[in-house]
């Protein structure tokens, strides 16, 4: 994968190729301001408030610009008022109101997938500025693009292409996760499509393949193919209750995305993609025919593959529903509820434990006093 195909599949550049098979969105230039602000790494404390959001730094600042900060009881604390962003503030609402009051955000690359536990409604809809920088702050996905997007891109030794960051902003459609699918292209041929939520056995999948295939590869011969400015790439579709399909992303044919129910290695291989391994240790056998389709089934996943078209995998009903691939990134959900006060019961469970600590400790302290007396 080199930095000219993923400088290709920023949003920017796609978007207004494929405007009319996407949902609605707008872009906004990231002032550097912002950017600065979303790569500092103080602890983010949203108040709820567009103007006053408050932020608690735990780094070590110029002493020297200390007019605004409250030295609290802990030495290596200080509580600052976060900054400000009056205009881009206004623009980013005035986007929001234009795109309906509710929006799914994300950079040139990536959304903040990894952050959504963080939220109070646990999901990436937005309805300011504060609900996007509380996300974007808390996610690795967002550093990412903003610090290391050519990472895993084989021309090291070109120097990187400058970016213009932005703020995407796309209306906020409700997703069932069963009906999305990653498209893998390689020299303009779909070679291989998957379930997109790999974790799910969904049953119309089940039920429906034919048609899904057909769906997807007709969208891309009559939307996609020979549109984009590379020959290989990925991109991702949500194919609707109507039967539509929708284009939803489009990312750099590499590493760098997640390969899903196929492996890297067997995408890029020259050959045809063997039907016989997928992610990790499972294992394909060919179960026989269905008219023009091949299909595979074992370990819980199926491969379908019609004649000449791309390898279809999805989940079936064999497989042991797995956790969420964005699991790792979250925190004990008791400890969000605490710290937002979410759960008021919680918080009193919590405070009350707490207290009979103390207690305990204290009794401890003085039983102890006790028997180091002087007799
Ligand atoms: N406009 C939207 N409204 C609501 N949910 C959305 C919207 N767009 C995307 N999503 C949901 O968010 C998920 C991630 O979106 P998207 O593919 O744009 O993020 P990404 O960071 O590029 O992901 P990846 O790293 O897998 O490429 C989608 O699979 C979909 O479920
Ligand atoms: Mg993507």
């Amino acid at each position: 994968m080199k930095k000219e195909q993923v400088v290709n599949c920023q949003f920017s550049v796609w978007y207004p190729i494929f405007k009319k098979h996407t949902i609605k969105s707008l872009i906004l230039p990231l002032p550097q301001n912002v950017i600065d602000y979303l790569l500092d790494d103080g602890t983010l404390v949203v108040s709820g408030s567009d103007h006053n959001t408050e932020q608690t730094h735990t780094n070590n600042r110029d002493p020297e610009s200390e007019e605004d900060i409250q030295w609290s009881d802990d030495e290596t604390t200080t509580t600052v008022t976060a900054p400000e962003f009056p205009e881009f503030t206004s623009k980013v609402l005035e986007a929001i109101n234009s795109l309906g009051g509710r929006v799914f955000p994300k950079l040139n690359w990536s959304a903040p997938r990894d952050a959504n536990w963080i939220a109070l409604n646990s999901s990436l809809q937005c309805h300011n500025l504060s609900d996007i920088f509380l996300l974007f702050k808390s996610s690795d996905f967002i550093t990412h693009d903003l610090t290391q997007p050519f990472l895993q891109c084989s021309d090291q030794d070109s120097p990187d292409p400058v970016i213009s960051y932005e703020l995407v902003l796309r209306k906020w459609s409700e997703l069932i996760p069963g009906g999305e699918f990653r498209c893998f292209v390689k020299e303009n041929k779909l070679i291989a499509v998957s379930q997109r939520d790999y974790t799910q056995y969904y049953q119309h999948i089940l039920k429906q393949e034919e048609q899904i295939s057909h769906a997807i590869q007709e969208f891309f011969s009559q939307h996609i193919q020979y549109n984009f400015l590379d020959e290989d790439f990925v991109f991702d579709v949500y194919r609707d209750s109507q039967g539509r399909v929708w284009l939803i992303d489009v990312n750099p044919f590499g590493e760098v995305t997640d390969s899903l129910l196929f492996s890297w290695e067997e995408l890029v291989s020259s050959g045809e993609i063997a039907q016989q391994q997928v992610r990790g240790s499972r294992v394909f056998c060919s179960t026989g025919f269905i008219g023009h389709w091949t299909v595979s089934v074992s370990h819980g996943v199926c491969a379908v593959r019609a004649q000449e078209g791309p390898a279809f995998r999805y989940t079936t009903s064999e497989v042991t529903v797995q956790p969420s691939p964005c699991l790792s990134y979250r925190i004990p959900r008791d400890f969000v509820d605490l710290s937002t006060g979410e759960d008021a019961y919680k918080l009193l469970d919590f405070l009350k434990l707490k207290k009979s600590q103390q207690e305990d400790s204290d009794e401890q302290e003085v039983d102890e006093e006790g028997e180091n007396a002087p007799q």
